[in-house]
């Protein structure tokens, strides 16, 4: 069943997220990240957020692609000029990860948990990502956090590759739901804990995102990025959300990006 966004309607609860911001919503769109990325660098204030039903050429983080069928699953891309360092940014994707997963523990679901840095999963099978993308001039942070939820997928709604490791909210709870009231819960938990960042700092939003997260301190992990393998034991956040992780040589590195899995250690 094909259901738009209604973008009046959209733009009524987003004044819950922010007064006066702007939303611009699509029925079908390449990719809601390509059009806010396009208003960022055109100077479209905080608060904007780009919507649509469906995308065409939904991207993930690493190149991949994401499937975004119509009126199944929310595709969403905040413009956000944050007044953090450019450096402290990936701390925002942190900050929607955990306002994803809260909102999603708020439907009763309570086997929610992020894989660093941007991963949503229920159980073991991934229902949401988020791919933040920086632009602007250095010293004045802009950037954009897209997000992609599986909401009202029925297994049969995946294409092969992805069936076996994906799920969507209906899935896991059972029954499907309004993805319209399920983005203003987003909202407004989005909203506080942004404003919380910017003003009492990161300590608090990465307390929650390790309690959330899928291993814990001292598990064996092994991280991927940019062709090299870095393996250790999780030793807990960094203060811009970065991945610490005790090598066993007396030293502790400090990851940025990657892709992470959890390892057998001796
Ligand atoms: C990932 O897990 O790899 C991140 C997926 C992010 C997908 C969202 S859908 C809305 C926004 N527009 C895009 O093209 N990508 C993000």
């Amino acid at each position: 069943m094909r259901s738009g966004w209604n973008a009046d309607a959209l733009a009524r609860r987003l004044a819950e997220w922010r007064p006066g911001a702007r939303v611009v919503c699509f029925d079908r769109i390449e990719s809601t990240n390509d059009k806010a990325l396009e208003l960022l660098e055109a100077g479209e204030p905080e608060g904007t957020l780009v919507v649509a039903d469906e995308q065409t050429r939904g991207r993930g983080r690493r190149g991949r692609s994401w499937h975004s069928p119509a009126g199944l699953g929310l595709y969403v891309s905040f413009v956000l000029r944050p007044s953090l360092a450019p450096a402290d940014a990936p701390l925002v994707s942190l900050t929607l990860a955990v306002a994803v997963a809260e909102a999603i523990v708020g439907l009763g679901c309570d086997k929610v948990r992020l894989k660093w840095p941007n991963d949503i999963l229920i159980g073991s099978r991934k229902v949401g990502g988020i791919l933040a993308e920086a632009r602007g001039d250095p010293g004045r942070t802009g950037l954009i956090a897209g997000l992609g939820l599986n909401v009202n997928h029925t297994a049969g709604d995946f294409p092969e590759e992805l069936a076996g490791n994906s799920t969507s909210l209906r899935l896991s709870t059972g029954h499907s739901w309004d993805r319209m009231r399920w983005l203003s819960d987003l909202l407004s938990r989005f909203e506080q804990g942004y404003g919380a960042l910017q003003r009492r700092g990161a300590g608090e939003m990465l307390a929650t995102f390790e309690r959330l997260m899928s291993f814990t301190r001292g598990a064996g992990v092994r991280i991927e990025s940019g062709g090299e393998v870095r393996q250790g034991r999780f030793a807990g956040l960094g203060s811009a959300g970065e991945l610490l992780l005790d090598t066993g040589s007396g030293k502790i590195l400090s990851c940025r990006f990657g892709d992470v899995q959890c390892a057998r250690m001796r």
